[in-house]
């Protein structure tokens, strides 16, 4: 596996491995480190799938709209570095904060549509971040695919905007939640939680389980769904609900007032504070 700290090695490093493989692809999964078993399972499917795969390892400073968050993001390189290794994995993109953005830099990506709504609100800036710092990552390694998680569902539909609007030539691959046995999907913030909330966090998960077994039931009505959402995430302890909403999953418009049809599948989104540490989850709920 090699490592590459600088843009210019990165492209060397991929010109000359694609050279060595003219028929293989280039499977990208860009991270922020501290990884888990959720970024191991988009690499084991990169793996999968393709001839050379590249990781990204970057706190992308842009993207944080808390300072704090910021701060306080975990960093466990070494412990990365050799995950990656053991999971097959070719080349790392693992830049200082200055190479992608030196001094003067000052262009911003802003994609509307999906990215107005919802989690944009919350966190301002965070998705021209994402997308900004995605552009770059795309166009320094220019992979034939690009794995993200279905856990920031969001982020899957605001990459998928900015690539279809500004014609990137890569296909998108969105992965499933990879959940502790407890059902708690796995997410860096996880080892932030105190042993109180890392033992009621599951409840987000159960909380949209038995919405799908209420819409199983024949309750369609949104505004019901999303009281019962929200009652069921303080019942199980969180001191905040963000949001706890149904919407589109292909706008992201939210569902208010509205009531769920067959055939028209809808995204729930929680987003929710336990023990001061943000987390959030999603699933998708279909009426039978
Ligand atoms: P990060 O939070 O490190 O996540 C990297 C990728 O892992 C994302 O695509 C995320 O959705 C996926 N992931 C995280 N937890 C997961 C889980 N439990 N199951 C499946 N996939 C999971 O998301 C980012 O970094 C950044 O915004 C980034 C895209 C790298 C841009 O800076």
């Amino acid at each position: 596996m090699k490592l590459c700290a600088t843009i210019e090695d990165m492209r060397q490093t991929l010109a000359a491995a694609r050279h060595r493989q003219p028929q293989g692809t280039v499977g990208f999964v860009p991270t922020m480190g501290n990884l888990h078993q959720g970024h191991l399972s988009l690499v084991e499917r990169a793996r999968a799938e393709n001839g050379l795969v590249v990781v990204s390892l970057f706190v992308n400073p842009v993207q944080f709209d808390r300072p704090d968050d910021l701060a306080t993001y975990p960093r466990t390189p070494e412990a990365d570095l050799a995950l990656l290794a053991q999971a097959g994995v070719d080349i790392v993109f693992m830049p200082p904060a200055e190479e992608l953005y030196p001094p003067g830099f000052a262009t911003t990506i802003e994609v509307g549509g999906v990215a107005a709504v919802m989690e944009g609100p919350s966190r301002p800036g965070h998705f021209n971040g994402v997308a900004t710092v995605l552009c770059k990552l795309f166009n320094i390694v220019a992979p034939e695919r690009a794995y993200f998680g279905q856990k920031d569902a969001q982020q899957v539909a605001v990459v998928r905007q900015m690539v279809r609007d500004l014609n990137m030539d890569v296909a998108i691959t969105a992965c499933p939640i990879w959940r502790e046995g407890d059902g708690l999907a796995a997410s860096s913030r996880n080892s932030r939680l105190s042993p109180q909330a890392r033992a009621q966090a599951p409840v987000i998960h159960q909380a949209l389980e038995s919405l799908q077994r209420a819409v199983n039931q024949g309750v369609v009505d949104v505004a019901l769904l999303e009281g019962q959402l929200s009652a069921a995430l303080t019942a199980g302890g969180t001191e905040k609900v963000e949001y706890a909403t149904l919407v589109d999953p292909t706008t992201f418009t939210p569902l208010a007032g509205q009531r769920l049809q067959p055939g028209r599948p809808a995204l729930a989104l929680v987003a929710a504070w336990f023990g001061g540490v943000r987390l959030i989850d999603n699933k998708m709920l279909e009426v039978p």
